[in-house]
């Protein structure tokens, strides 16, 4: 959870904060990043307690480790303490009343939530989710010119994931917006650059979504379901989970699957226009397509940190990282380091053995990596398929408003069908 940007400062010649907000900096973190790989894989700032991680091998020895947990309420001067309290009583409502979720806690409880929902992400599920994928994106495809400009991130890659989700969810389309509008405000939560008007925005969102799904799941009281709405409401009904934790995980759920999703289908068609010798090589081999978006998850991870907090001393890289302290993997160094990818910062389609970690490790391993990667899949293929032609046809956005994520507000095209 965010540390209040006053309480930063310069440290050990690097100035954490001042470097990961600049605007630059959100416009292309690459060069930056690389940079401080170089001065080593694992950095303390003693101005926020916070230990950065930069390098690949140590990255996969914290993320995996059952030593360092991702229970936020364990940072010691974190949220959850009284001084934090004292200082930002906002934004420590907002952190417990989005409690307790599997994301935010560990061992037992952790596994106790997670179970109930990943049979809605095994593989006989995501086929059954595939035809449903390609009939979304069929109809969005549709709707686009066969020769003309478009907003892509507008026309395609947003509206895609949220009716996915949706359906997933057995969320009607009327009510869209209004989940694209909550989630948007929830998404912000966590990060650095979180105002306090947006803090009491996503508050007032949270009490609106977990009053729609107590409703969603009242009205489900007496049907059987074999969907993420039914597997929520047997495991609330036999105890398994109680109230609000069968509604901090659906709601975090929707928030987590819907813009991320978003950003890997925006950013990765912008590395396929910026690279048209990889395009073109997908166009000759569609088979590539499966290796395509592992590609564009490791060149542009859209979430740029993971967290966690050591359970116990922890030791890495000849750094030992104390009980209590919180620990930020920066991904998009990660992802991108020589020591272990070659030609780290180029696109390639075909990239074998692709151990990016944009979907986390370990016990946390992204729930939803599943249907990412298949709406992804599909959103490519199909694409593709109907455009001979996608050129850029403006000034891609970046949004810059957000320290933790990394995605494009808008991605103006030119496409043409193929004859
Ligand atoms: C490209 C799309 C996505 C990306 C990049 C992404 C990324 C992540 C990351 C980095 C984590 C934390 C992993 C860790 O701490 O080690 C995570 C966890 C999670 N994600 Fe995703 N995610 C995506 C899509 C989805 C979807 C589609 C859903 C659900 C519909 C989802 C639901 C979750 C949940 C519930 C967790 C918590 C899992 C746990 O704590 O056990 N995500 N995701």
């Amino acid at each position: 959870m965010s540390k209040d940007i006053s309480s930063t400062g310069v440290s050990g010649g690097i100035d954490w904060w001042s470097v990961l907000s600049d605007r630059d900096f959100l416009a292309n973190p690459y060069p930056q990043l690389r940079r401080l790989q170089e001065k080593g894989p694992v950095h303390f700032d003693p101005a926020s307690g916070i230990y950065f991680i930069l390098g690949h091998r140590a990255f996969a020895r914290v993320s995996k480790s059952s030593s360092m947990g991702r229970d936020t309420r364990n940072w010691l001067g974190g949220w959850n303490s009284d001084d934090y309290r004292a200082h930002d009583p906002v934004g420590y409502k907002l952190f417990s009343e989005f409690q307790p979720q599997m994301i935010n806690c560990d061992g037992e409880e952790h596994r106790r939530m997670r179970k109930v929902y990943e049979p809605a992400f095994r593989a006989q599920a995501m086929s059954r989710m595939a035809p449903l994928i390609e009939e979304q994106a069929a109809r969005l495809l549709a709707a686009m010119p066969d020769d003309g400009e478009v907003d892509f991130i507008e026309a395609f890659a947003a509206p895609l994931p949220l009716r996915v989700l949706c359906e997933l969810f057995d969320i009607p389309e009327s009510l869209d917006e209004t989940i694209s509008r909550w989630s948007a405000s929830l998404i912000r939560i966590g990060d650095i650059l979180m105002t306090p008007d947006q803090k009491l925005e996503a508050q007032a969102a949270l009490a609106e979504f977990k009053d729609f799904l107590r409703e969603q799941i009242r009205a489900r009281e007496n049907r059987h379901e074999d969907n993420l709405m039914g597997l929520a409401l047997h495991a609330y009904k036999d105890g398994t989970l109680d109230e609000e934790e069968t509604l901090t995980n659906l709601v975090s759920m929707l928030v987590a699957g819907h813009e991320t999703t978003v950003t890997l289908i925006g950013n990765g068609l912008l590395l396929l226009l910026r690279n048209p010798a990889e395009l073109a090589r997908l166009r000759t081999e569609p088979a590539l397509t499966r290796t395509a978006v592992e590609e564009f998850l490791r060149m542009e991870p859209g979430g740029n940190m993971i967290l966690r907090v050591a359970r116990e001393d922890f030791e890495v890289e000849g750094m030992t990282i104390p009980r209590g302290a919180p620990v930020i993997g920066l991904i998009g160094a990660i992802n991108r380091d020589p020591a272990r990818f070659e030609r780290a910062d180029e696109l390639d389609v075909a990239r074998p053995a692709n151990a990016q970690f944009t979907f986390g490790g370990g016990a946390h391993f992204c729930i939803g990596a599943p249907l990412a990667r298949l709406e992804a899949q599909i959103a490519f293929s199909r694409l593709l398929e109907k455009y001979a032609h996608i050129d850029l046809a403006g000034t891609p956005e970046w949004r810059l408003d957000r320290m933790n994520a990394r995605g494009l507000g808008h991605l103006p095209i030119h496409v043409r069908k193929a004859a």
